[in-house]
């Protein structure tokens, strides 16, 4: 109420003022014109007079000349019309010439002076005079003045009337703005307000289906959007707590994100989280005149990014997208989620030559078939391992400017792109404790043996405090192949490897994925009229009539089985005819690493498999395959996990395979039933998913006809199983696994590694 007091007055002040400044100039202008109106007349009336006064003054005509005196003084507004003789004295006036105005004005002496007209407004008697003094000549000298007097006084009497309109005028004005102030008040925001009111009320007494109201380009959309933010951060902390105290109440030992933040805290206490990795959580491109933000298709960023929003601290990668100098701040840093900024993300810019060499060449070119066990053929440069040396050195040295200042920092460098990181930074940085994370398999010695490398990659991860790969197979075969290529003493019994005095413990976290932290479904197995409405909508979206739908998500990548599972798929059909035009596979395929050959060829090859398969077997209204191949967001992902009746991960070799474990994290209703690769990581948690051996063609089709044809009953018992296995371990646990294993070490400071004699021959070798 106050609020709207002040504000009405305030408005109506100020539209005061304003009107009475600009009434001043207004009163202003037309005095001035009345002025010019008086002038103007007056003057041309004497000029008029003096043509005929003058020759009467020449012959001396006194009678004639008070004659026309007398006729001319009775124009309107003329007071009086004066005859001064040479010295100012008054010959002649009109018979009604006011005896106030006998003095002589200042006007007659000033045309005597100067010979010529003068003017001048006077007061008298509380009126207001103009007085025009005209030189009259005779024998070409100034022989007489003649002065016409005007009363002027209308001007004031017209002032009186301007300012009374004026002040009318600014009361209707101040009575219009305060009842239009108050209406606005009451109807736009008192209304708006209300509602918001009204909406927050509702949350807070906990129905979270409240619907906000709908601010539509006005302007409490910034507001709404920070209520809308804010309500909802709120919802998450008190789900968040009536979850923890379920959980507590129940006996259950769940992780969730806030308990990780909780737990990363009291390990971390004063010290600060980054991380390093060559993916960027969000890539900003141009679409028109927008700039668009996308999360790219990458395990790693499905993992890590929920640990970083519930751990907040700085996240050090490549600005990959074509808009992403645009949207950092002067020293390469934005706060991300744009909508919600929990943590830091510092780019990193390569260039082309870089790319090329470090991103496309050594690592995957190079690494990432060497670690694979799927039969392409690694190639290594010398080139590209230049890249890659300057590109780790190019990240350190972006990551230890991140960490200046910071007290004892914990880091964790993810993947097989960064082998060197570790020992540059833990040099340059003795007191930092210094995880990395192997996303990739590690293979036999053997295999790994080929690089020509393979000592410097190994020093390099040495550099770290502890190395984490997703299984205890991977964790024997790097201990296996340092023990073989370096000088070194590995503990096989604590899991360690001892290189000139420093420790680096080797670990097996199995990665995973962010869970909602609800309880696990209850509902009927029967599968939900929404599951089937929406596999309905997204046949008809996709123009495609069938009853059962398989989903498979990958990168387009020779290690993901995608040529191997369309085999199955098309045997499948082979021997179970009855399928056909009743199951559509959908194989949503995000474009990889293209600028590889093998890659670019592998497109094109999984392109005319769906299509050859598609020939064979499609009819008018149904196909067998339906590819897509563009990036999908995690939502539109989603609604096919939701709705498929089948998921199919047939990787040849993947060190873990997250898309398995979001198909059961999505699958809420304990539907759905998976095919996984028993080549993944995977394999080893999700007991309850079918396995098979991606090779092999009739074992895939079987496993595909076996999930149809599952009771249901069974189906919802594995999903169960597997929903609580990856519920236990997801990515919370995971990051408070490694983070909790590596605020255990301790760091001495500076004294292992800072010497140059404990570096190994191979990086000495490196550096010389
Ligand atoms: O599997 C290793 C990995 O780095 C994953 O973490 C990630 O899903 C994938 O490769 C992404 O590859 P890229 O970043 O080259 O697209």
């Amino acid at each position: 109420m106050r609020a709207n007091f002040v504000l009405i007055v305030s408005l109506i002040v100020g539209v005061g003022v304003a009107s009475y400044l600009f009434s001043v100039h207004q009163v202003h202008a037309a005095q001035q014109a009345m002025r010019a109106e008086v002038v103007t007349r007056s003057e041309l009336l004497t000029e008029s007079l003096d043509v005929s006064v003058e020759p009467l003054i020449e012959r001396r005509a006194y009678r004639e000349l008070r004659t026309l005196v007398e006729r001319f003084a009775n124009r309107e507004r003329l007071e009086g019309i004066a005859i001064y003789d040479d010295r100012g004295a008054l010959l002649d006036a009109n018979s009604r010439f006011p005896a106030s105005l006998k003095t002589v004005p200042g006007a007659v002496d000033k045309a005597l002076a100067q010979d010529q007209g003068a003017g001048d407004f006077f007061s008298l008697d509380g009126n207001l005079y103009r007085v025009y003094a005209l030189p009259l000549h005779r024998d070409k000298k100034v022989r007489a003045i003649l002065a016409v007097f005007t009363d002027a006084s209308f001007i004031r009497a017209e002032n009186g009337e301007i300012w009374r309109e004026i002040f009318l005028r600014i009361l209707v004005e101040m009575l219009i703005i305060a009842t239009i102030t108050v209406l606005v008040i009451r109807w736009a925001f008192m209304g708006r307000i209300r509602e918001v009111a009204e909406w927050m009320r509702d949350l807070r007494a906990g129905d979270g289906t409240a619907k906000p109201p709908v601010f539509e380009g006005d302007m409490f959309k910034p507001l709404a959007r920070e209520v809308t933010h804010l309500t909802r951060s709120l919802m998450l902390a008190r789900a968040a707590a009536e979850e923890e105290a379920r959980l507590r109440e129940a006996g259950e030992s769940l992780w969730t994100a806030d308990r990780l933040r909780v737990y990363v805290q009291s390990k971390l206490e004063d010290s600060r989280l980054f991380a390093v990795s060559n993916r960027e959580p969000y890539e900003h491109f141009h679409q028109g005149r927008d700039i668009r933000a996308q999360v790219p298709a990458s395990g790693l960023v499905t993992a890590l990014e929920p640990v970083l929003r519930a751990c907040e601290g700085t996240w050090v990668a490549h600005g990959a997208g074509d808009a992403d100098r645009e949207t950092v701040d002067e020293h390469d840093r934005l706060g991300v989620p744009a909508e919600e900024p929990h943590y830091t993300l510092r780019r990193v810019w390569l260039d082309k030559q870089e790319i090329e060499g470090y991103y496309y060449g050594f690592a995957n070119e190079g690494l990432w078939p060497l670690c694979h066990i799927a039969h392409t053929r690694p190639t290594f440069r010398a080139e590209d391992w230049e890249c890659y040396q300057t590109v780790n050195q190019k990240f350190a040295r972006a990551l230890l400017e991140e960490m200046r200042g910071a007290e004892r920092p914990v880091v964790l460098v993810q993947d097989y792109h960064f082998a060197l990181l570790p020992l540059t930074v833990k040099e340059r940085f003795p007191s930092c404790r210094l995880a990395i994370f192997w996303h990739i398999p590690w293979p036999n010695p053997e295999a790994f043996g080929i690089c020509p490398w393979q000592r410097e990659l190994l020093e390099g991860l040495l550099g770290a405090d502890l190395i984490g790969f997703h299984t205890q197979t991977h964790c024997n075969n790097f201990l296996e192949t340092v023990d073989r290529a370096l000088e070194s003493r590995t503990d096989w019994d604590r899991f360690a490897v001892n290189r000139h005095g420093h420790f680096t413990l080797v670990r097996p976290f199995p990665i995973s994925v962010a869970t909602q932290d609800g309880n696990t479904s209850l509902a009927s197995p029967a599968e939900s009229t929404s599951v089937y409405l929406e596999r309905a909508a997204l046949f008809k979206e996709l123009g495609v009539e069938a009853a059962f739908m398989g989903i498979g998500v990958d990168r387009v990548d020779y290690t993901k089985g995608i040529l191997e599972r369309f085999s199955g798929i098309e045997r499948f059909f082979e021997r179970y005819p009855a399928y056909r035009g009743k199951f559509t596979f959908v194989q949503i395929g995000a474009p990889s690493r293209t600028h590889i050959k093998r890659y670019h060829d592998l497109f094109a090859d999984v392109e005319s498999e769906a299509e050859r398969i598609n020939w064979k077997f499609q009819t008018a209204s149904w196909k067998p395959v339906v590819f897509l191949k563009r990036h999908h967001s995690h939502r539109e992902i989603d609604r096919f996990y939701k709705a498929a009746d089948v998921c199919l991960v047939t990787s040849l070799h993947d060190g873990m395979n997250l898309v398995a474990k979001e198909f059961v994290a999505a699958r809420e209703d304990d539907q759905g039933a998976l095919i996984l690769s028993r080549f993944t990581g995977a394999s080893r948690e999700l007991r309850d998913a079918l396995m098979v051996n991606p090779y092999d063609t009739e074992q895939v089709a079987s496993a595909i006809y076996f999930a149809l044809e599952m009771n249901p009953e069974e189906r919802t018992a594995r999903m169960r199983r597997m929903r609580r296995a990856v519920k236990d371990n997801n990515i919370y646990r995971w990051a408070a696994n490694l983070i909790g294993e590596l605020s255990e070490i301790r760091v001495e400071k500076g004294e292992i590694l800072g010497q140059p004699s404990l570096i190994g021959p191979a990086v000495r070798r490196l550096r010389e």
